[in-house]
């Protein structure tokens, strides 16, 4: 990995072995975009830029009407002076104007990455894992300085991408629009992939063309969302999950986000991504600055599972962090689906005992334990236990859990504050609210205004109360409704629309907190299940609750299109019970099992209700799991079948040194003319020989991959099945 300027063609070149990323300083300082692809040994410039008369395109050079901005590929494109497509940035000037003219200034080139004040990012244990290139970029007549930021690891084929902006000016600078990546393509001959969905039906992956225009996934709903997810691939038509180009986009963010795909004129095609530009701006006074959060951008000529395996190594490495990033995680049961709200002490023991017995590791505590929460009409905010459900307190349960051998675990969702509760008679004014508006409810609750110092103060406080107790060792960081009424009593008013952003800074500075000072703790997200399953909360928490739907045959899809971007130890994954609490299908419990184990594996059922017969196969299942757990968990991961597109789905997990590897096959309506399936397994060592641990039979890896195995027919339902081989 190495990144180099050459000072007479004034060219950067970022390459690491398999990946280049090529600008070019041109004409009076303008940076443009030369090449983002398979790696080039050394860029030559056999693609310059062609030059041309374009009719009516605006020309900053009166001479010169071959020169325009609106024609040709730019690293960070500006609005005002030449270019109407989408701009990167927008700035408003202290006259109204909103034109900036962005030049290159310096750049400098140094070993490693350097930390986001404040926001999550990708990190680097060694600064020989990464090169970083920044290239401040300057206006010189308003003294505002654009410092781009770029990152190549050298095992991960990634650039990690933002913008710091500076004002180094004598005025006051409102930043309108601040996003971290715009990247041109000099063509146009690509498919987008979005993920989309909604509570209980997250990323759902859609695949269109291009058009001309803009095309283009958001949120601003105050989280990143189930609706759209920020993320986005621009593949080639033949790209499927092993052949093809993929180039895409992340955002290491968990609140609003814009991605947008805009197709020009002359088939260009630009990329960008950041913050949502819809209801945000940033005041910068004299000397302040601006952070935006990193774009990860991955290229693979190898499809779309190489894609999800460079974000999977990346991410559950060098994103994720603490103690629990490389260790194996608990197998966890949750009372939730069990009990909801109406549960007393001795309901609970019952059920974490009777887990103990199945050898489940970790009991969860989830909503329902504090203030006088009965329902979800009340009490968030009070984080109190309520002695009605719990008369000998919380810690005296904790006790006799984790006296037996369980671990402890504790639902929370601090940044919401129910109407009816004491912390909300006490501080109205906490919650996000508009003077003289009547406040729009969300579940009965409202959201807490984590953009105020002493609120997120207060909230650190109200949990550490609670986790100061050691044997409590697993959170569930909970957040069920989206903002509405965004508006501070702490800000001015010409400030109200950073509220969303200093919102997202407010809830990174409390889990930076509380992570750092709970080190022994796991912390898990949630937000309605996976409606806030992004980078940015898994650089804090290291994993997820991927969705509210525990239903098999809908978590297939869930799972499948989560995994594009997210491993699967980052994806919370519960068997329930039958019929499914969430879409009433009825499916066997092993087809249950074989897809919660496909993730970060736990039940959420009453198992005191579950048969002699049941117990005894939950038993199995779980020790198997423990078997497989560190394949699963540390492996990789490949899609074979999509739920997408068949009515089957399979996927396999083989061990880092492919030693080993778990297959998994789904059938999900009994067909009476199907073809007798064979299945492929994918990231094998050819030459290794396999033992199937359940019927000995041994094959090459070269067999397994080509000629693969045959399915047997099932005339049933929702059927699933599983292999393990081991190398002898
Ligand atoms: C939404 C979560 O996704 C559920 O798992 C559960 O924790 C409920 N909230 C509790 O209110």
């Amino acid at each position: 990995m190495d990144i180099f300027y050459d000072s007479v063609k004034k060219i950067f070149h970022l390459q690491n072995k398999n990946i280049s990323y090529v600008m070019k300083i041109i004409k009076d300082g303008y940076l443009a975009h030369m090449y983002f692809g398979k790696r080039i040994e050394e860029y030559r410039e056999s693609n310059p830029i062609a030059f041309y008369d374009r009719g009516f395109a605006p020309n900053p050079d009166p001479e010169d009407r071959t020169f325009s901005l609106d024609t040709i590929p730019q690293e960070y494109p500006a609005y005002g002076n030449g270019d109407f497509r989408e701009p990167a940035y927008q700035v408003e000037l202290e006259n109204g104007s909103r034109v900036t003219d962005i030049r290159f200034k310096s750049y400098k080139i140094y070993d490693g990455k350097p930390k986001l004040k404040g926001l999550p990012s990708t990190y680097v244990e060694n600064d020989s894992e990464a090169k970083t290139l920044e290239i401040e970029m300057e206006d010189k007549l308003i003294g505002l300085n654009v410092i781009l930021i770029y990152t190549i690891y050298k095992d991960f084929d990634v650039i990690a991408r933002s913008v710091k902006f500076k004002n180094n000016g004598s005025e006051i600078v409102n930043l309108r629009r601040a996003l971290s990546a715009s990247v041109d393509f000099r063509e146009s001959d690509f498919e987008l992939i979005t993920l989309y969905g909604a509570h209980t039906n997250e990323k759902n992956i859609a695949r269109r063309p291009l058009v001309p225009g803009i095309q283009k996934v958001e949120s601003s709903r105050g989280a990143s969302s189930p609706q759209q997810a920020p993320y986005l691939a621009l593949v080639r038509k033949n790209t499927d999950e092993d052949h093809g180009e993929v180039y895409s986009f992340n955002f290491v963010y968990s609140g609003n986000f814009t991605a947008e795909v805009q197709v020009d004129q002359y088939c260009n095609t630009r990329v960008t991504m950041g913050i949502n530009p819809f209801d945000f701006s940033w005041i910068l006074e004299q000397g302040e600055s601006f952070q935006t959060p990193e774009v990860i951008m991955t290229y693979s000529c190898n499809g779309l599972n190489e894609m999800s395996k460079t974000y999977h190594d990346l991410y559950s490495t060098r994103l994720c962090r603490g103690k629990f990033r490389d260790k194996e995680r608990p197998i966890l049961i949750n009372n939730w689906e069990a009990t909801y709200f109406d549960f007393n002490a001795d309901k609970i023991e019952e059920i974490a005992k009777c887990g103990k017995e199945l050898g489940i590791e970790l009991f969860v505590l989830d909503d329902g334990w504090f203030g006088k929460r009965d329902d979800d009409k009340s009490s968030l905010g009070d984080w109190i236990v309520d002695k009605n459900k719990l008369p000998n307190g919380l810690n005296n349960l904790v006790d006799k859990i984790t006296s037996f051998g369980m671990e402890f675990g504790i639902w929370f969702e601090p940044e919401m504050i129910s109407e009816n509760s004491n912390l909300y008679r006490k501080h109205p004014d906490w919650a996000l609210h508009v003077p003289g508006r009547k406040s729009t409810v969300g579940r009965n609750q409202f959201v807490l205004d984590l953009s105020r110092k002493e609120v997120c103060d207060y909230l650190i406080g109200a949990v550490s109360e609670i986790l100061d107790n050691p044997k409590i060792t697993y959170v569930k960081w909970d957040m069920n409704r989206h903002m509405t009424e965004i508006w501070s009593e702490s800000l001015e008013p010409k400030r109200q629309k950073e509220v969303a952003h200093r919102y997202m800074l407010g809830l990174y500075y409390i889990l930076e907190k509380l992570t750092s000072k709970y080190k022994d703790v796991l912390f898990e997200g949630c937000s309605s299940g996976g409606g806030r399953f992004d980078p940015g909360m898994l650089y804090y928490m290291p994993q997820t609750w991927a969705s509210d739907n525990t239903d098999a045959i809908c978590r297939l899809k869930i799972q499948y299109g989560t995994s594009l971007v997210y491993p699967p130890i980052t994806m919370g994954a519960h068997v329930s019970v039958v019929p499914n609490k969430q879409v009433g299908r009825i499916t066997p419990l092993t087809t249950r099992t074989h897809v919660a184990m496909s993730g970060n594996f736990g039940y959420e059922l009453d198992l005191t209700n579950l048969s002699k017969e049941e117990k005894k196969e939950v038993k199995n299942h779980i020790a198997l799991y423990k078997k497989i757990r560190s394949t699963i968990q540390f492996g990789d991961f490949y899609r074979i079948l999509s739920p997408f597109e068949t009515n089957e789905t399979a996927w396999n997990f083989v061990s880092k040194d492919k030693t080993e590897f778990v297959g998994m096959y789904f059938k999900i309506l009994s067909e009476s003319a199907s073809a007798i399936r064979v299945l492929k397994f994918k990231g094998l060592n050819e030459e290794f020989s396999y033992e199937n641990l359940e019927t000995n039979e041994v094959f090459r890896g070269d067999e397994l991959m080509n000629a693969g195995i045959t399915i047997d027919r099932v005339k049933e339902d929702f059927i699933s099945k599983i292999w393990r081989f081991k190398k002898i």
